[in-house]
Parts: structure tokens; sequence; C-alpha cells
């Protein structure tokens, strides 16, 4: 199970995560939502090892991920998309998979040299998962095709691609549905669904309602840098301090 306790990052004088307790399930969909400048983004950089923490901890199934390099943090299962695509433009669809896939003869460049057979069968395996992955986001026939020359909603497809490279335990989306095509949002809402369905937890933080309300067994809401409240969309929809947080202000006086 993914804890985070007494989470605080600040940049300068902004405190942009003021002490974040949050308990993760092990399986399903989690939502994250707050108005912009809420910290959502921030807690997945300190989740996913990209910001350390100036206080406060991680812990995946009660081991400390606080501290590790993100490279450590997804060996360990927990791995993040990035809102804007981190793909190599020149490497095409299928080799920008493979370049997202772990090391799985671990990191001995060496013992990879005299393991050749190994290594082949190897590099057959991850061509062939690459292409599972491929098939299941819709866009295998353009596995051959630079990253480059994707359409916006595709290269989106491909960062989640490259991500479920690296078999997740844990998987955080950063607005996954953010300038991307109604029917591929669709689409989205089901890929997040059966890739929760194998048995991972999807972590997502989303603007879009409907899609988060839709998709979440339970939405957690930031303000401030802070929790505001976590509960099922139902509660978080009839409770108002969410709406006030959104309006951002206190309620006017008459
Ligand atoms: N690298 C950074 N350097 C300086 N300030 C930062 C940095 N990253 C975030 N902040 C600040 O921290 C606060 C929280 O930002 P964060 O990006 O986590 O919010 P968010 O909830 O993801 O917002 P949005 O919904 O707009 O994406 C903001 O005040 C932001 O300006
Ligand atoms: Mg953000």
């Amino acid at each position: 199970m993914l804890e985070v306790r007494g989470v605080v990052k600040r940049f300068g004088g902004v405190e942009a995560l003021g002490g974040v307790d949050l308990d993760l399930p092990e399986r399903g969909v989690h939502g994250i939502i707050g108005p912009n400048g809420s910290g959502k983004s921030t807690l997945f950089n300190v989740i996913s090892g990209f910001y350390p923490p100036d206080a406060g901890e991680v812990r995946l199934d009660g081991r400390t991920l606080t501290g590790l390099a993100p490279h450590r943090v997804a060996q360990a299962g927990v791995v993040r998309t990035f809102q804007l695509s981190r793909a190599f433009s020149g490497l095409t669809v299928r080799e920008n998979l493979l370049a997202a896939a772990p090391d799985r003869l671990g990191e001995r460049p060496l013992a990879a040299l005299f393991a050749r057979p190994a290594w082949r069968r190897q590099e057959r395996a991850l061509a062939e998962e690459a292409d599972a992955v491929l098939e299941r986001l819709g866009i295998a026939h353009q596995a051959d095709v630079p990253a480059g020359r994707l359409s916006y909603g595709q290269s989106r497809l491909l960062e989640l691609g490259r991500a479920l490279m690296a078999r997740p335990r844990v998987l955080l989306l950063d607005e996954p549905t953010a300038g991307v095509h109604p029917n591929l949002v669709v689409r989205l809402a089901e890929l997040v669904r059966a890739i929760a369905a194998e048995g991972r937890l999807v972590v997502v933080i989303e603007h879009n309602m409907p899609f988060v309300m839709g998709l979440c067994e339970r939405v957690t809401v930031m303000d401030g840098g802070r929790v505001l409240t976590s509960g099922t969309p139902a509660q978080v929809r009839a409770d108002e301090r969410v709406l006030d947080a959104y309006l951002g202000e206190e309620p006017a006086h008459a």
C-alpha cells in the first residue's frame, strides 16, 4: 500500500505542499482533484522521486521510497506519466517503448555482454511486449512511425505505453485527458479501468470532473497544498468545502 506521511515541499517562499497525509489503496482507480496550484503535480513529483520533500515520507508496503532516484522508485513499481511528452521524437513509436523498458537483466553491462543468448531472448520478449502494449492502446499501426509525427492524442497514448513498459504496480497519471479529443477521453477511461483491473493502482490527477467522477472509486481533494477531504465521488460532490475551494475565495457577503 502507498502511504504519504507529513509531506512538505517548498519552492523558495512558496509552500506547495504543507503536510500531506494520504493512504492510497492497493488497487483500483483513485482521483486527485483540486484548483490550479493546489499542489497536485508537486505531490506526484515527490511520490515519484523527482522532487525530494522538505519533510515527510512516502512508503510502499512499509518500505520508504523517499530519497530514491526516480528510476529506483520506478523499479519499486511506482511510475508516472508527464503532461508533456518525454518521447524521443526521432525514434519510432516501438523504439520509444523499448527505450522505456527497464533493463531486466540488471544494470551490469559486462554481464549482459557475456550472456548474449539471454540478452537476445530478452530483446525478443521486450519487442513482443511492446507490440502487445501498442495493440492495447490502439496505435499498433503507428509502430514504425517516428514519435514526432504522432498527433497530440496519440502522443498521450505513447506516454501511457512507455509507463506500461515499466510494468508498474502504481501508475500516476497527471491530467491524462488535458487537450485530448472527447472520443479519446472515452477510450482513455476504458484503458485506465482495464489497467486497474489487472490488480494495479492508478492515481489520476484531473480537472475533467465527469471523467474523474465516473472512473474513480475514491477521490482526494487538494487545496492550498493540503488534503481538504477524501471520499467517494458522491461524498466529494456533496461537500460544500470542495465547491468553495474551486471558487477560490471566501463566500461573498450580501
Ligand atoms: N518547480 C517549481 N518551482 C517553483 N514553484 C513551483 C514549482 N512547481 C510547483 N510550484 C508551485 O507550487 C504550487 C503548486 O503547484 P502544482 O504544480 O503542484 O499545482 P497543481 O495542483 O498541479 O496545479 P494545476 O492544476 O494548475 O496543474 C504552485 O504555487 C506552483 O507555482
Ligand atoms: Mg498540475
